[in-house]
């Protein structure tokens, strides 16, 4: 029997479901708003412009909603930055090397790249959260709509890279937003400070 050690409760799951799928509709119908000739149908997919608009509107609330909620699982983490997610983070986890076996340096619960995302996700969250209820409560102005779509790029680049590392680039990954559980060999291999930290090892 794979000895299995808990990454994350079913409260942490739940949150990373509902940020994931609020913050997917956001992108989409918002993409749909932006480029209205060429990707008007992403909106017509979600029922036509209206439904689309009160999707987003409402749909932002969701995401704050749940973006407070995470906040206190992986932003402590992402605060724990070493000279070993420096190191990380200059050879890109070693994604991109030939080598098979390549030595990379030793992560904690989330790795460097992880940790970028959770501050970007964080820092860029705040932002387009308050700069969308601006937009929507008051009267929209050029600035607070720049800065809406510049944080909304940033979620467009980070996030498809996040749901490819997290699914077709690291099987057996997926599981830690639906079961919860990794194989022991596993967390050792990929994230030793973590399993040393919990006593698990
Ligand atoms: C819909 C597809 C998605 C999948 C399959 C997915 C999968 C995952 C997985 C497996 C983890 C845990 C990684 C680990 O602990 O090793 C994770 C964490 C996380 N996800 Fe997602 N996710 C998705 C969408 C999103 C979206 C849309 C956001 C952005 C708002 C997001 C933000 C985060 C954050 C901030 C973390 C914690 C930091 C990290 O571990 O990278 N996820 N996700």
């Amino acid at each position: 029997m794979v000895k299995m050690i808990q990454k994350t409760t079913a409260f942490e799951r739940i949150v990373h479901l509902l940020l994931a799928l609020s913050c997917l509709a956001l992108l989409l119908t918002g993409l749909g708003f932006l480029y209205q000739q060429e990707l008007g149908w992403l909106n017509t997919i979600f029922g036509g412009v209206h439904i689309a608009r009160g999707i987003h509107n409402w749909g932002g609330i969701v995401f704050i909603v749940s973006l407070i909620f995470s906040l206190g699982t992986w932003v402590p983490e992402c605060l724990k930055w070493t000279s070993d997610d420096s190191k990380w983070l200059g050879m890109l986890g070693g994604y991109l090397s030939r080598e098979k076996d390549k030595e990379i340096p030793p992560q904690g619960k989330i790795n460097a790249g992880q940790k970028l995302l959770g501050i970007v996700v964080f820092i860029s969250g705040v932002i387009i959260s308050i700069s969308g209820l601006i937009l929507w409560l008051s009267v929209p102005s050029a600035l607070w709509v720049l800065i809406h779509n510049v944080c909304a790029l940033l979620f467009a680049v980070f996030v498809p890279v996040h749901i490819y590392l997290a699914t077709a680039a690291n099987p057996g990954t997926f599981r830690i937003m639906t079961r919860g559980d990794v194989p022991l060999y596993w967390a050792k291999k990929k994230h030793p400070k973590w399993v040393k930290e919990i006593g698990a090892g």
